[in-house]
């Protein structure tokens, strides 16, 4: 069995302590920090040439009153030996003063003198009726003045009952400490019966080169078995890498990205979509409105007006319209987008012509109190397809499919309402795991008083869903808030490839 010297060293000054010794004496033998022998020991007692028992052991610590006590006399005894000084009878103010006692002491003298049966009051006098002998609490309070006892050896000469009552008057306290036992094996001592091993080299450095000693040295082997420490590379946030496999998907789909600006005109993000300016959903608890700069500018002209005359009477969409005086005012307000349909519809605007197949995954704010289920800032997955002829069976298709390459095999789609868009669809995807059917987004088939305006003449399918409550599904989180914690503990422990 190889050691290196110091633990030969360590093997010695335990066979010289009797081959067993706590840890603390065999650090101080051995003339090592306690924290370095510790290890040292544990690699001896793994290769079975020491062993270390670990013993909880009660010790008993004096409190700042039983310091005091212990050094001046218990109350009750102070006040006992002064009224014998005081020819055993005085007025208990005088008694108290010649034992020096303090109003506070004096009140304890007085209860356990009295209950003990040394002393008797009355109309203010104190009268000794018995000289105690010493008690063994004052014995057990000389023991720990002089020196930390154990409980145990305080057992041993019979003061269990004085240490409980000094534990009970709060005069001494009992903590627990583990002690460390450690013993040299048959094995530990076989090793000692060999010579000091030599000092290895663990280093080789250009000095030993240089001199040549390299050839006479003996080197450290090299443990091969022992664990290295966890290394946490950099890597992407769990988030990021959802993002990435749905830009991947996408990609094979056929698609291309596309963003667009967080901070929207309301035309962008509801008056192009057809959704009138008195719509609950834009109202303050929904939407963030900016306020400096609280305005920004519209598009074409034409544009405006073909919007604003479609949600006034429906222009020549075929549509009555929502009945109501359109304001270009309220349309220049300027929102944090609530949805990445603004960014979808601002791109259509700019490219009406066929084929358009887009995506976006990005962030939405609202104005949501944040709890496990909402956040104010997420991440929504938006997509639009334009192209000649095609309808609903081509929508679920995709969505299906897109589904499908995420890890979802069942999807069903249920009619909803947006203002955008009809028909118009929920989809819901079923978790095995969760053993539940989850919504992940809406979607459906962009109205005429939307893509009218816009000068797109052909269909226009579009869907848009949540992209946290996706990555929630992947990673097993109920709380959403967990995913912008930034515990770096929970990013450690994602496996990378789950
Ligand atoms: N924008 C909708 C939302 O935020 C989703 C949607 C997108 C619905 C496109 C229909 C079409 O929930």
């Amino acid at each position: 069995m190889e050691v290196s010297p110091r633990e030969w060293d360590i093997l010695k000054a335990l066979e010289e302590l009797g081959g067993e010794a706590n840890a603390e004496d065999l650090a101080e033998r051995a003339g090592l920090p306690l924290a370095t022998l510790m290890s040292d020991a544990r690699s001896l007692a793994d290769r079975g040439l020491l062993r270390i028992s670990e013993l909880v052991a009660k010790r008993a610590m004096l409190t700042e009153e039983g310091r005091r006590y212990a050094e001046r006399g218990l109350p009750e005894r102070r006040l006992v030996e002064a009224l014998g000084r005081l020819g055993g009878e005085a007025e208990i103010g005088r008694a108290a003063e010649e034992a020096g006692l303090s109003r506070q002491e004096l009140a304890i003298a007085l209860g356990w003198a009295r209950r003990r049966g040394w002393v008797s009051v009355e109309h203010g006098v104190l009268r000794l009726l018995e000289a105690p002998t010493v008690m063994p609490e004052e014995e057990a309070l000389k023991m720990l003045l002089k020196g930390e006892a154990s409980v145990g050896e305080l057992i041993e000469k019979g003061l269990k009952g004085a240490l409980e009552l000094l534990e009970k008057r709060g005069l001494i306290e009992l903590v627990e400490e583990t002690k460390r036992l450690i013993r040299i094996t048959e094995l530990g001592l076989e090793v000692l019966r060999g010579p000091r091993p030599e000092e290895l080299v663990s280093h080789l450095t250009p000095e030993l080169i240089v001199s040549g000693r390299w050839r006479s040295v003996r080197f450290k082997r090299f443990n091969l078995e022992a664990p290295g420490p966890p290394v946490y590379p950099g890597r992407m946030h769990p988030v990021q890498e959802v993002v990435q496999e749905i830009r991947e998907i996408f990609l094979e789909m056929g698609f291309q990205e596309i963003r667009g600006p967080l901070v929207e005109t309301a035309f962008w993000n509801f008056d192009a979509l057809f959704t009138p300016q008195d719509h609950p959903a834009r109202e303050m608890h929904d939407t963030f409105y900016l306020a400096d700069p609280s305005e920004g500018g519209l598009p074409a002209p034409e544009l405006v007006r073909a919007v604003a005359r479609t949600h006034e009477d429906g222009w020549e969409t075929g549509s009555t319209g929502w009945g109501y005086k359109w304001s270009a005012d309220e349309a220049r307000r300027l929102v944090m987008r609530t949805h990445t349909t603004a960014t979808t519809i601002r791109y259509l605007a700019e490219h009406p012509d066929p084929p358009v197949w887009v995506f976006c995954v990005d962030r939405v704010y609202r104005n949501e109190r944040v709890d496990y289920k909402h956040l104010a800032e997420f991440h929504q997955i938006e997509g639009i397809v334009m192209d000649v002829g095609v309808g609903l069976r081509d929508l679920m298709g995709i969505l299906s499919e897109f589904y499908r390459k995420l890890g979802f095999k069942k999807v069903r789609f249920w009619p909803s309402y947006f203002p955008y868009t009809e028909p118009s669809l929920q989809s819901t995807v079923y978790s095995p795991e969760l053993r539940a059917w989850i919504e992940l987004c809406g979607a459906g088939i962009f109205r005429p008083e939307v893509v009218r305006p816009l000068g797109v003449k052909h269909p226009v399918l579009a869907w848009g869903g949540g992209l946290e409550r996706l990555v929630m599904l992947k990673l097993g989180v109920k709380d959403i808030r967990v995913l912008y914690r930034n515990d770096l503990g929970w990013l450690r422990g994602l496996p990378i490839c789950p």
